[in-house]
């Protein structure tokens, strides 16, 4: 694959940004620990609605046809000068964890649109169609499963199993796409683009840290969810006696130090990372032992086997803690992804693509999980990322990207929609 070299067009940096801070006042909140403002734009949510709603009609105001799957994955489609090729798709989300920034998804969207807002003033058409979408509840943060729009649109997630997820109020994925109005009426699993590309946040401090202006993203690791009901027996703080005591607090404690030591063992390879995001105790009062914990483990590998063996480790030591504390463990997997590498000519082609706009790339591997990933399976893909200040901090409201950056990275964006959708090819 060549890049494009027909054009020197480049994008509107001030019309990406501007677009950025309207949809990031949609779910804006002052965070007070970062003392600046974040973004709550959980899945299904009134603000994740709102959101969708104005990307929606920014899509259909540039001049697409938009339209909603099942799953309540949003495309729009441009017309290409083959319309009987299969289209390049660009995109991303546009949910944000409860204490999110304004990019991390955000900016694969609206780089997209970017880029469709751009051909619009310049008046190309490409050979391939173009679709560009955003892709409902890749954070997982809510329903428990990430990437679960583009998940159950390229065939790994089955539609019903997606619509049962509950979030902690028990409401249904498929009751709240409803309550929104974006249970769409597009099947699922029609869209087979002929290329995936997304551009994102990198989300971690290697870019930034070695001076790079963007990366070639190589893959992304293995993600493994679990979530744990401890329970044992609650009690007076003051009054039981430590011999009497079933205490799940203390079982949770344990296996939180147990998968950061099994991180520092460097026997599940050098890149394991493991993290205990939420640990709840009922009924969580400083002078009662809880009878119930509930916590999360997330552990991510580069390497499908080391995965593999954390998790097997970890299964035995659950049970382990079980029988030491009396209390019992279940343990649920929620969500699970394999490490995927991306197709080595769209990773050289985001490289040259970058070198000949005189930026400084580096390849990376993905430290989060991405829809890409899940593209990946039905076609071929790869990411480009942009630098993140502040060490590359996501997941935070401090996250932050400098017009620059996003407008490197979305020129870049450009090049690659323009190579790949001049692509032949019977599909
Ligand atoms: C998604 O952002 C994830 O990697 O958890
Ligand atoms: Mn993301
Ligand atoms: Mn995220």
């Amino acid at each position: 694959m060549t890049t494009n070299t027909r054009a020197q067009q480049t994008i509107n940096t001030d019309r990406l940004m501007a677009s950025l801070e309207e949809l990031g006042a949609i779910g804006a909140y002052h965070d007070e620990d970062a003392d600046v403002m974040g973004v709550r734009r959980l899945a299904l949510s009134p603000e994740d609605a709102e959101g969708r709603r104005l990307v929606r009609k920014w899509f259909e105001e540039a001049g697409l046809t938009a339209s909603t799957d099942a799953i309540g994955n949003t495309y729009a489609d441009r017309m290409g000068l083959d319309p009987d090729l299969s289209p390049v798709m660009s995109g991303s989300h546009i949910d944000s964890v409860p204490t999110g920034g304004k990019f991390d998804g955000a900016l694969g969207v609206l780089g997209a649109l970017e880029v469709i807002r751009t051909l619009n003033d310049h008046d190309i058409t490409t050979r391939r169609p173009l679709t560009i979408a955003f892709f409902t509840d890749e954070e997982g943060c809510r329903f428990g499963t990430d990437m679960l729009g583009s998940a159950v649109a390229t065939g790994r997630i089955p539609l019903e199993q997606a619509y049962a997820l509950t979030d902690a109020d028990g409401k249904s994925v498929k009751d709240e796409l409803a309550a929104i109005g974006f249970l769409g009426d597009e099947p699922v699993g029609q869209r087979r683009p002929a290329a995936f590309i997304e551009c994102h946040v990198e989300q971690g401090p290697s870019l930034i840290h070695e001076g790079f202006d963007l990366g070639a993203v190589t893959g992304v690791q293995g993600i493994s969810w679990r979530k744990l009901t401890i329970t044992g027996a609650s009690a007076h703080a003051g009054a039981t006696p430590m011999s009497f005591r079933k205490d799940p607090g203390l079982a949770a404690a344990k296996i939180n130090c147990r998968i950061h030591e099994m991180c520092a063992s460097g026997e599940y390879g050098p890149d394991m990372r493991a993290t205990m995001g939420v640990i709840t105790p009922e009924p969580g009062m400083i002078n009662v032992i809880p009878g119930r914990v509930t916590a999360t483990v997330d552990l991510r590998n580069p390497d499908d086997d080391a995965m593999r063996r954390a998790e097997a480790d970890l299964d035995a030591y659950q049970q382990e803690i079980a029988e030491q504390l009396q209390v019992t463990i279940d343990s649920q997997q929620t969500a699970r992804t394999p490490a995927v590498a991306f197709d080595e000519a769209v990773i050289a082609a985001v490289e040259a693509a970058a070198r000949v706009q005189g930026l400084k790339c580096r390849r990376i591997l993905a430290g989060a999980g991405h829809d890409a990933q899940e593209w990946s399976t039905v076609c071929k893909t790869a990411m480009i990322f942009t630098p993140g200040l502040h060490d590359g901090i996501s997941h935070n409201p401090r996250e932050l990207s400098t017009p620059k950056h996003c407008a490197d990275a979305v020129n870049t964006l450009l090049s690659m929609i323009l190579a790949l959708s001049d692509e032949a090819g019977n599909a």
